[in-house]
């Protein structure tokens, strides 16, 4: 044969021979499936497919079979049930609720994914949750945190005097906006509006649009967010407007690390207590702190006169290397990390399921374990000027009905009767239209 014959002969024959092995590995896998039946392994069982399947994991000293066939709700090695917000459903639920059993909540959206676990009832049917909370069992609040690194390296940092430049040569405004989800819980659009009244802002998303991006950026900007390019781009602004699409305890996105990993200085909006994770505690500025968006203006127009009391904003950048963070707060949550696993969602996810299953382990006498709203805590839309209740946001009602919402589900849920979705949502509007929540 000539050589080159020679050559794809071999791989080919290399090829089927992977795939013999491949469909080999298939068939013991699925072996070991079908036939699970170690008796004191306990199961978890995903309610809402997530997470791991069909597979014994080793957490420390425990070991717990995770899987999403729901065919375990009725096996008497079930000790846990585990739930992922967004996808849960009132009207596909287990069936009965035993004590015995415990039940997960993985949550890491704002309540604009699934309005009714914001409410106390709702959530005290849960027993362990992973949230953006500091107090969930496997908090998430940094989760959108790359890294250290990140916070204060250089590598997309602009200088004052460039980006005062910049003002002038490329008619930059002094703050950016770029955002596409224009009907939020936090009606934020409704303070950048206000603001943009007292001065200059770009707004390239769809809400309040008054720039375009270039060509490059503008078909898929939401893919590219954490784009070099699109960093650089960011990195031009003196201000980054980083308004979250609720209002919660720890809810904090990337809308915030992202303008301070460039080094923009973010105008904040979400989280009330969202300084505790702050690099330094001057490094953002919220706008709580002013009594109107007028009084915030001002502000910032002193901080673009004057580049030194602008820069108080940036020693994550300025400073001397090893005082760039002075937050202990932060730098002993991230510390927590420093094991070389990547920060990534998946890795959270499989530290909760190692909760639960040692928790299982630990305690066979259970101690009981209830999830509360301070596990998720977020306020009631408010108007973000005034602060007041907004009666006229969409979401304010939603937020009511599904108060009438999660004080029904725990009814039935506690009195083990199985939900006909089509009878619930009429008792729930009833409930609502006779003001009983
Ligand atoms: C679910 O588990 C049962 C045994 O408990 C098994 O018979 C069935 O094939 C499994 N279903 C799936 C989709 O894996
Ligand atoms: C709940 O009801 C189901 C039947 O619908 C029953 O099998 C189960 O034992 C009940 N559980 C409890 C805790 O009462
Ligand atoms: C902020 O940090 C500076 C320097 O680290 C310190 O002097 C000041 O007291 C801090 N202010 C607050 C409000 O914590
Ligand atoms: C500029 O800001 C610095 C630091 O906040 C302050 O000490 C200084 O007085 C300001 N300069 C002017 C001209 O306002
Ligand atoms: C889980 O929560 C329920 C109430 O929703 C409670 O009855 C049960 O005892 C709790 N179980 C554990 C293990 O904490
Ligand atoms: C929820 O947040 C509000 C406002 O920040 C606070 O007043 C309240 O105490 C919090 N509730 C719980 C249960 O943590």
């Amino acid at each position: 044969m000539p050589r080159k014959i020679r050559v794809m002969f071999g791989i080919v024959t290399a090829l089927g021979a992977c795939l013999v092995m491949y469909q080999v590995s298939l068939m013991i896998l699925h072996h070991r499936k079908l036939y699970f039946s170690d008796d004191h392994i306990p199961v978890i069982l995903w309610w809402t497919p997530f997470g791991n399947n069909n597979r014994v994991k080793t957490c420390g000293n425990a070991k717990c079979y995770f899987t999403h066939n729901r065919t375990f709700e009725n096996d008497v090695r079930l000790k846990s049930i585990l739930f992922y917000g967004s996808n849960l459903h009132i009207h596909d639920l287990p069936n009965w609720r035993s004590s015995a059993i415990s039940w997960g909540l993985l949550h890491e959206e704002s309540p604009r994914n699934n309005p009714i676990l914001v409410h106390e009832e709702a959530l005290n049917l849960f027993n362990y949750s992973s949230t953006f909370s500091r107090l969930s069992n496997v908090p998430l609040m940094l989760l959108d945190l790359p890294g250290l690194e990140e916070l204060v390296a250089t590598s997309y940092y602009i200088s004052t005097k460039e980006k005062s430049a910049l003002i002038h040569v490329e008619n930059l405004a002094p703050i950016l906006y770029i955002q596409s989800d224009c009907d939020t819980v936090s009606d934020r659009d409704s303070y950048v509006s206000e603001l943009m009244k007292h001065i200059r802002i770009d707004s390239y998303g769809a809400c309040m649009n008054n720039a375009q991006l270039d060509n490059r950026l503008k078909n898929n900007y939401l893919d590219i967010l954490s784009d070099r390019e699109f960093l650089l781009f960011v990195a031009k602004y003196k201000f980054t407007i980083a308004f979250e699409n609720a209002i919660c305890d720890d809810y904090i996105t990337e809308k915030l690390w992202r303008p301070l990993i460039v080094g923009s200085v973010p105008i904040y909006y979400g989280s009330p207590s969202f300084k505790d994770w702050l690099p330094n505690n001057k490094s953002a500025i919220s706008i709580l702190d002013f009594t109107s968006p007028i009084e915030l203006a001002n502000f910032l127009y002193n901080l673009l006169k004057n580049n030194s009391a602008y820069e108080e904003y940036l020693s994550h950048k300025l400073n001397e290397r090893e005082n760039r963070i002075t937050n202990s707060k932060l730098l002993s949550a991230l510390e927590r990390r420093q094991t070389g696993i990547p920060n990534d969602f998946g890795n959270y996810m499989e530290e909760f399921e190692c909760f639960i299953c040692k928790r299982i382990q630990k305690n066979r006498k259970l101690q009981e374990s209830i999830v509360t709203k301070r596990q998720y805590n977020c306020s009631l839309p408010r108007d973000p000027i005034t602060g007041e209740i907004n009666k006229h946001n969409w979401w304010t009602e939603q937020w009511s009905i599904e108060k009438c919402g999660a004080k029904l589900l725990s009814h039935y849920i506690t009195n083990n009767i199985s939900i006909n979705i089509k009878h619930f949502d009429e008792q729930k509007m009833s409930m609502y239209d006779n003001n009983e929540c």
